[in-house]
């Protein structure tokens, strides 16, 4: 249990659950890296079934690096959100008043194989999380969706009106949709609600340092590390999955947007807290509003990385859309956010952070 007055003697803590992945691990670094935030203690929680640690260290090679960088400590917890009773445990020892929800499992072919897996972590993870939140007193969440609850696109580019949940190609895709209609009622149900679902269009790229990046677990399934792998000469070459859409050059257009900028809207959206008058539900997207084909992004790769990208075309991947992209204004009316960084910035430190580490945090 929590001492008594802990809210008095805790420093104000941030959980951030998933923290030690792919943009978890830049949302904290973001964080720590703002003198702003020095208020806040950061707490993350994650289980590592997709983040690297060296044998011999207690924290994840992101966490540990992160430290290093910014000389802040980060507490972790190695544990599943289904862990009702461990979680309870971390919001009793420390003075948690927001959570940033990363913690999911996010690949969308395997989702269709293992329904239940993905339905298990995603979204009874998430009741889980949100239940222990509940008991603490605890509402306000900022979680991470994806421009996928939109489906196929009735026109572009996507604002937050357009519907939702309809015609989605996997029960990835149904988590995240599900998840916020769970949020939605959470909010009818109790104006302390206060949530912010940030929706995400393409994360690629890595910290201008060079030192935390992408690191996915057996053959990528995105399109920027696989380029990245096969420009480092881990893989042959890049399967492109039709090119014979009707876009620009046949190829897929999507909006990509630098894990940096992403981090940073995460980070404007916990000011929005402070303003007693927010409350509610509020989908955010976030993404650059413009959109690049697959091989206009393996071009920009290769100018970044001096290297030549192996590819040859195939048939299209089943669930992919010819294109999509953003209407990037609700972020910058609420959250004064917008993307800053272009394709060449995003090739340039995906290229850094995989040619420094051609087998991503092994290396480390
Ligand atoms: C995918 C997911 C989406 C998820 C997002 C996370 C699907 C159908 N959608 O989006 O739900 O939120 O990742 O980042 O998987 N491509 C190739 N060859 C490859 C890989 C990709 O040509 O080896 C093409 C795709 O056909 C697409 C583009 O590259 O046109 C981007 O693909 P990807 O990086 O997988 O992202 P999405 O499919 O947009």
């Amino acid at each position: 249990m929590k001492p008594q007055n802990a809210e008095s003697i805790m420093a104000p803590a941030i959980l951030v659950t998933g923290g030690a992945g792919y943009v978890g691990s830049h949302t904290v670094m973001s964080m720590l890296e703002r003198s702003e935030s020095v208020e806040f203690e950061i707490v993350v929680v994650d289980n590592l079934s997709n983040a690297y640690r060296s044998e011999g260290q207690k924290k994840p090679a992101p966490l540990r690096i992160i430290e290093e960088m910014t000389g802040k400590n980060i507490h972790f917890y190695e544990l599943d959100i289904r862990d009702k009773e461990g979680l309870d445990k971390i919001f009793a020892a420390h003075n948690i008043e927001c959570v940033i929800h990363f913690a999911a499992l996010k690949a969308v072919g395997e989702s269709v194989e293992k329904p239940l897996e993905y339905y298990q972590a995603n979204i009874s993870g998430t009741c889980t999380l949100f239940e222990v939140m509940r008991d603490h007193g605890v509402y306000k969440l900022v979680y991470s969706s994806s421009c996928t609850v939109y489906g196929e696109p009735e026109k572009l580019p996507l604002d937050e009106s357009h519907p939702t949940g309809r015609g989605l190609a996997s029960p990835y895709g149904r988590s995240k949709y599900f998840c916020e209609e769970i949020m939605k009622d959470l909010c009818k149900s109790d104006p302390k609600w206060v949530v912010i679902s940030l929706r995400y269009f393409n994360p690629v790229g890595a910290h201008h340092s060079g030192r935390i990046g992408e690191d996915p677990t057996g053959i990528p399934n995105n399109l920027m590390p696989f380029i990245a792998q096969v420009a480092v000469g881990r893989l042959k070459e890049l399967v492109v999955f039709g090119d014979d859409y009707p876009t620009i050059d046949g190829t897929g257009v999507r909006d990509y947007i630098h894990v940096e900028d992403l981090a940073e809207g995460h980070v404007k959206a916990i000011k929005l807290f402070k303003d007693p008058a927010f409350s509610g539900f509020h989908a955010i997207n976030l993404g650059t509003g413009t959109g690049y084909s697959v091989l206009q992004v393996v071009a920009a790769f290769e100018r970044a990385s001096g290297r030549r990208v192996a590819r040859r075309a195939a048939a299209r991947r089943a669930g992919d859309v010819a294109a999509n992209y953003a209407d990037a204004a609700r972020a910058r009316r609420l959250l004064a956010w917008r993307a800053a960084r272009g394709l060449p910035d995003m090739c340039r430190d995906a290229w850094n952070w995989q040619s420094r580490h051609p087998h991503g945090f092994r290396d480390c």
